[in-house]
């Protein structure tokens, strides 16, 4: 296969359309429960706060009594660690995980994973069409999966290819190198603070910037700012990939019953956020098929 071929051939399989999840109805359905349980819950947290001053230990046996991942996910809420048990369940035949491991927040998220390697394989392709080498630099990583995904492919292609993951958590980044050894390639890992991204680009010379699962617990201050010292780490033609929830109607499950806050958005305050700062209109947004998430791409 030709190089050009191979490029959009690999461009295409990344976007396969069977991978996106959309089962809607049976959360519509238990949808009169889910509130029952996510009202039950907002009473239980009152009384155990007036009256042992503290949260409950189970939110709900619906929930976390009865189901382990669901446990170890609102135990682990807003981290990687619940991410990538959302990212990589597969059922153990415990009916209550299989329920909501399968909500659909947690199939949004896996969509989002979709559509990042979607823009992540885009971009590398336009670098490598450049003949230059890709260099990928991924903030507030985590387990960084769709990164090394992209790094395999990019590899597969004979594209030479580095990435640069940046997270202060180091557990993620101990976990993040396992995986790519565990697929035969190479990561540079950075504990640091996002806000560290000018510096470590400057040795660095990434032309993509891809932070996502960020911007859900940012401030819009906040969100402008970074997104400003992430343009200043970009050279002209550089990419920056982001996203952010968007809010639904599980929005108050995840809240009182995971106990995952989050910034909810609607795809314009982001899409304003990036253009504020990338120049109007030079970002590509798109919704998840659930249109749970929206996922930006923008070029400097
Ligand atoms: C929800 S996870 C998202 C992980 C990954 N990007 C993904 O989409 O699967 C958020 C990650 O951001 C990291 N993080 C949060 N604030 C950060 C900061 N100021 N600097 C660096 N990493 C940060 C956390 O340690 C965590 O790994």
């Amino acid at each position: 296969m030709a190089l050009n071929d191979a490029l959009s051939f690999f461009g295409t399989e990344v976007l396969k359309k069977e991978r996106w999840e959309k089962r809607r109805w049976p959360y519509y359905l238990i949808l009169p429960l889910s509130f029952l349980i996510v009202l039950w819950v907002a009473v239980k947290k009152g009384i155990c706060l007036v009256m042992y001053g503290c949260t409950p230990r189970m939110n709900s046996l619906f929930f976390d009594g009865l189901g382990r991942v669901c446990r170890e996910i609102k135990e682990g809420a807003a981290s990687w660690k619940a991410l990538d048990l959302i990212y990589g369940y597969s059922s153990t035949g415990n009916l209550v995980d299989d329920f909501w491991v399968n909500m659909m927040n947690a199939q949004a998220v896996r969509n989002r994973l979709e559509m990042v390697k979607g823009y992540l394989m885009d971009s590398s392709l336009e670098v490598a069409r450049d003949g230059q080498e890709v260099r990928i630099m991924s903030l507030a990583c985590g387990s960084a999966q769709a990164v090394i995904e992209i790094l395999v492919t990019l590899k597969q292609l004979g594209i030479p290819a580095r990435a640069m993951l940046i997270d202060r958590d180091s557990t993620a980044l101990d976990y993040a190198a396992k995986m790519a050894r565990n697929r035969g390639i190479d990561v540079e890992l950075v504990l640091a603070s996002v806000s560290q991204v000018k510096k470590y680009s400057q040795d660095f010379q990434p032309q993509i910037i891809e932070m996502v699962g960020l911007m859900d617990y940012l401030s819009s201050q906040k969100a402008k700012e970074l997104t400003q010292l992430i343009h200043t780490s970009l050279p002209e033609g550089g990419w920056y990939i982001t996203a952010n929830i968007i809010s639904n109607i599980e929005r108050w499950f995840l809240y009182w019953v995971i106990n995952w806050q989050m910034v909810y958005r609607q795809p314009e305050e982001l899409r304003e956020i990036v253009d504020e700062v990338f120049g109007s209109p030079c970002c590509d947004l798109k919704l998840d098929p659930l249109g749970i998430h929206a996922v930006v791409i923008a070029r400097k």
